[in-house]
């Protein structure tokens, strides 16, 4: 058997054209990865097969398709799909390609659908996807045309939801979206899910292109050790590090989380990095949080959080809000304090979900939703709208500093000798998990060190090896 570009697998072991075996590329024993990964066609083929067709990915936010008919067109991995509101209120995922010859079927970037009809001969889908008609049927297939018994709709995902966020897996045999999510289902529900009427999108997500392979970015969310370094000009302007030797304001000390599957977690000690002054030591998780909402709430909506969640889920968001949460392969959403750009000087809300899709080995484009709570009021979302993307996206402080070194890697990578290099992960901190914390999953608590890091990988591997 053969993969697309010439990666030969034998058995269920995939082999490079030169021989190597792809599990070869790491180094479990001291923590590598061959920087080659970054660079070949073939393992990018591969990754579209063994991971994009076949994980969960999101596609698009519910409040971006409010009403039937509505649809976005977007793409999970290489393929295109529609993600489109039914007449029943539910949400289908298809894949954009007419089933009698695979006419792309929508060019539309979003819109308002009856039914699809494929520019090409003009068979007609559903918006579930289901054939409706061909034209000419009777005088081009008589009573061939076996709707009956032959498949002839459209591809379909699975598809889940969290926080509003669509997502969408084409493997109909993959694991249930809870399952995908296992323990890390409990840390985002605490950060995302925490008032009664959830969260909306600021419009359409921003999109760019990075001239940087996608899993630069991916294994990089679990990295707090670049933050002192390459994020010093965000320090210089107030946005992180107020006290430049001091770990704990870089977001260096608190607690990494990781899984088995790949996802991975940075929480900061919020008593270590905000001064709760005025407040008494005694005072509860949800006094503190009224004091001190989190990021993209208020008094009022701090009140409800304890109708959402769990008292274990306020403690969390209390004392070590997640700040970073990335979903393996391709999703990640950030809720902080940070500049909002403006004149007072004054910090705001971040609150944003992205997700990368690979173009080529050397190039990702990324998508940048902007969230809001639906009840928040002018004042709250625009300052949120505001300081988010001051922060993110292609205006973003602290993107455009990881954008550095993301593509100062692929360009090394690019070089014969420069992607013989290795990635190095050999800073681990092992499982220190502190008596008083309630989440799951391989709990890293202290300096943040590469476990988290090194758990991302370690899943990369298995999915791309075995
Ligand atoms: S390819 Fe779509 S109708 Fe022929
Ligand atoms: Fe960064």
């Amino acid at each position: 058997m053969s993969a697309s570009n010439g990666a030969e697998e034998s058995g269920a072991m995939p082999r490079l054209k030169d021989g190597t075996l792809v599990r070869d590329l790491f180094d479990h024993g001291k923590r590598q990865v061959q920087l080659r990964v970054h660079h070949d066609a073939e393992i990018f083929d591969l990754e579209m097969e063994r991971i994009f067709a076949k994980s969960w990915l999101p596609v698009a936010h519910e409040s971006e398709i409010p009403n039937p008919g509505d649809f976005v067109r977007r793409y999970m991995g290489q393929d295109s799909c529609l993600v489109v509101r039914g007449d029943d209120g539910g949400i289908s995922v298809l894949l954009n390609a007419c089933s009698h010859r695979g006419m792309a079927l929508c060019r539309e970037e979003k819109g308002k659908a009856a039914n699809f009809k494929c520019p090409y001969h003009g068979w007609a889908f559903s918006k579930e996807g289901r054939f409706m008609a061909a034209p000419f049927e009777k005088q081009m297939y008589g009573d061939q045309l076996r709707r009956d018994t032959e498949d002839l709709g459209l591809v379909t995902a699975k598809t889940g939801m969290l926080a509003g966020m669509v997502f969408a897996n084409w493997d109909h045999e993959a694991e249930s979206f809870q399952d995908y999510l296992g323990d890390f289902g409990w840390y985002l529900q605490a950060a995302l899910e925490r008032t009664n009427r959830g969260l909306e999108v600021v419009g359409p997500p921003q999109r760019h292109i990075m001239r940087a392979n996608w899993k630069l970015l991916a294994e990089q969310l679990a990295d707090g050790y670049h933050a002192r370094a390459l994020h010093q000009s965000a320090g210089d302007m107030g946005t992180l590090g107020h006290n430049p030797n001091d770990p704990a304001s870089w977001g260096l000390i608190g607690i990494n989380v990781s899984t088995p599957g790949g996802h991975t977690l940075r929480c900061i000690d919020m008593r270590l990095a905000y001064n709760f002054e005025g407040l008494s030591a005694e005072a509860s998780a949800k006094e503190r949080l009224a004091a001190i909402p989190p990021p993209g709430a208020n008094p009022a909506m701090v009140a409800e959080f304890g109708q959402n969640l769990t008292d274990g889920q306020i403690a969390l968001i209390a004392d070590t809000p997640p700040l970073v949460m990335g979903l393996f392969p391709g999703t990640d959403f950030f809720t902080l304090m940070s500049v909002s750009g403006s004149e007072d000087g004054s910090h705001g809300p971040v609150m944003v979900a992205r997700t990368w899709i690979p173009r080529a080995p050397d190039l990702f484009e990324m998508l940048t939703w902007i969230l809001v709570e639906k009840d928040a009021p002018e004042d709250l979302r625009e300052k949120t709208k505001r300081t988010t993307v001051r922060n993110f996206g292609i205006s973003g402080y602290i993107e455009q500093d990881d954008a550095e070194a993301w593509q100062g890697i692929q360009k090394v990578v690019q070089g014969p000798v420069g992607r013989k290099l290795t990635g190095k992960y050999q800073a681990q901190l092992g499982i220190v998990k502190p008596d008083d914390f309630h989440g799951g999953g391989d709990v890293h608590a202290g300096f943040s060190r590469d476990d988290a890091q090194w758990a991302w990988w370690k899943r990369y591997a298995e999915v791309m090896s075995n």
